[in-house]
């Protein structure tokens, strides 16, 4: 691009740039799947008290969808708990600001450290996988919270329709019923352990 051509074009130059950063259209987007994990943290078992556990926080699309889903969760009647919590396991320290809403932190516990690493002992309702996209490390977390993923749990995995990630060949390692959500390309995987 010669300068003439630069100047000529400049504000329009300048827009595109604008409109491609805000774009969500990139290999991780989220945006797609939101009202799905709105809904699963909202109306997920109905009256007990859920344990979401995510992998992989990043600029947080998944964490406030889920989180805003739990604090929807209808009031109890009679006493029944219907609450929620979601805990977050992210490497990078600095993804424990993606949630501002003082409202959706109460549900939330930011766990800092490596997936393969951190201390892990309770049940889980519904596990998302979005850490690491190799295939030795999505394995590896697939391997690792899947035993604690309850008969009637459910796991997710974000970017399973990309040949070229990991996240790929370890998603076409499961042997569990599963099927993909693919609203756009990334591909959102579904897995049910019955
Ligand atoms: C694709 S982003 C997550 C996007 C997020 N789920 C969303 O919807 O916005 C992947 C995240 O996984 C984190 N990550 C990568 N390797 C990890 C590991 N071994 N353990 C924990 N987190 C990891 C990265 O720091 C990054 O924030």
């Amino acid at each position: 691009m010669d300068e003439q051509f630069l100047k000529k074009h400049q504000k329009r130059i300048k827009r595109l740039k604008a409109r491609v950063k805000s774009s969500r259209v990139t290999v991780h987007n989220m945006r797609p799947y939101e009202d799905f994990l709105y809904s699963l943290g909202k109306f997920w078992k109905f009256g007990e008290k859920i344990t979401i556990l995510e992998i992989g926080v990043g600029y947080g699309q998944s964490t406030n969808a889920f989180l805003k889903g739990l604090k929807d969760r209808v009031e109890p009647i009679d006493g029944i708990e219907n609450d929620g919590i979601l805990y977050s396991i992210d490497i990078k320290k600095k993804h424990q600001r993606s949630v501002k809403d003082e409202e959706l932190k109460k549900r939330w516990v930011f766990i800092h450290g490596d997936s393969k690493e951190v201390g892990w002992d309770k049940p889980i309702d519904i596990l998302f996988i979005d850490g690491s996209h190799t295939y030795e490390n999505c394995r590896a977390d697939y391997k690792k919270y899947e035993p604690f993923v309850l008969e009637k749990g459910l796991i997710l995995l974000h970017d399973v329709l990309y040949p070229q990630m990991g996240v790929y060949k370890a998603w076409n390692e499961i042997k569990y019923p599963k099927f993909i959500l693919s609203m756009n390309r990334p591909g959102l995987g579904l897995v049910t352990k019955e």
